[in-house]
């Protein structure tokens, strides 16, 4: 049975809501009484989850965006609505990711490698740098990352995908070094696993039930995102193994 954590009153702004996993966490947080902001690039499929997200908690907000596309000026004014609507935001959780069709590197076109670095590393940073001055002024607040394994592997054909998110636990790193002392904010990544959901079934010819439903991996990121996890900085995280949430 897992720990149960209170959101309550907690504004938690989670990119790639509409995937698999960012679905399962947003359902989750809500259930928890966590009021969320619901980043995707999918209107029809964000109104669907507004829905949902309506009937078992606080009502959420909504924040379209393509992140091929975010600039710092649209990542400020995302930003901005979430202080103007709420006045504050204590967790930041990075779900989106994009995977392009397998490819060795030599035969990659550079336009799938700038796009695939643009919306799993370049974004994810220009978000989270618009969100650090509400996010420190939080009395307790998080960052998570979603991260893979393969970006300790660099397994072939993974290319930019592998790159970005290596990329990323540099990032995470580096964030946690800096925001270490003096500041309620703590900066972690998590690899879900090999989970059910869109993007696993585009790489592999398994069946999708093969896998196990993203609901597997919530225990870890319900954990970091909780003040439970509380000091707890610069880790890489594996939801698959034990870890601190299975304490509760
Ligand atoms: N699935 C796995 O086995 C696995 C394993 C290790 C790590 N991960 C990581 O876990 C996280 C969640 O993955 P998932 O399995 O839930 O994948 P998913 O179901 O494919 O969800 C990915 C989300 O990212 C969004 N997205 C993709 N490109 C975007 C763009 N250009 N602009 C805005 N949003 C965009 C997708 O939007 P649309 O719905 O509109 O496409 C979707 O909501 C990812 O960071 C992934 O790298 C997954």
């Amino acid at each position: 049975m897992s720990p149960v954590y209170d959101f309550d009153q907690r504004v938690i702004l989670i990119t790639g809501a509409t995937g698999g996993m960012g679905q399962a966490l947003s359902l989750a947080l809500a259930a928890e009484g966590a009021q969320l902001v619901l980043c995707g690039r999918r209107e029809a499929a964000l109104g669907k989850l507004y829905d949902r997200i309506a009937q078992l908690g606080p009502e959420p907000a909504m924040a379209p965006a393509e992140l091929a596309a975010l600039t710092p000026d649209a990542a400020a004014q995302l930003v901005r609505q979430i202080e103007e609507s709420f006045g504050r935001l204590d967790g930041l959780c990075h779900c989106a990711a994009t995977l392009p069709a397998l490819t060795p590197l030599r035969n990659l076109a550079p336009a799938a490698w700038y796009e695939s670095l643009q919306v799993n590393l370049n974004a994810a940073f220009v978000l989270t740098q618009a969100c650090l001055g509400l996010l420190q002024a939080s009395p307790d607040a998080a960052v998570l990352f979603s991260t893979d394994g393969i970006a300790r592997e660099g397994r072939a054909y993974y290319g930019p995908y592998a790159v970005a998110k290596a990329g990323l636990e540099a990032l995470m790193r580096v964030l946690a070094h800096e925001l270490e002392a003096n500041t309620p904010v703590r900066v972690n990544a998590v690899d879900p696993g090999p989970i059910r959901s869109a993007l696993r079934t585009r790489i592999s010819a398994e069946p999708p039930a093969r896998f196990a439903p993203p609901a597997s991996a919530l225990p870890a990121y319900l954990y970091l995102l909780s003040g439970a996890a509380r000091g707890v900085t610069g880790g890489s995280w594996a939801a698959s193994e034990p870890g601190p949430w299975d304490a509760g």
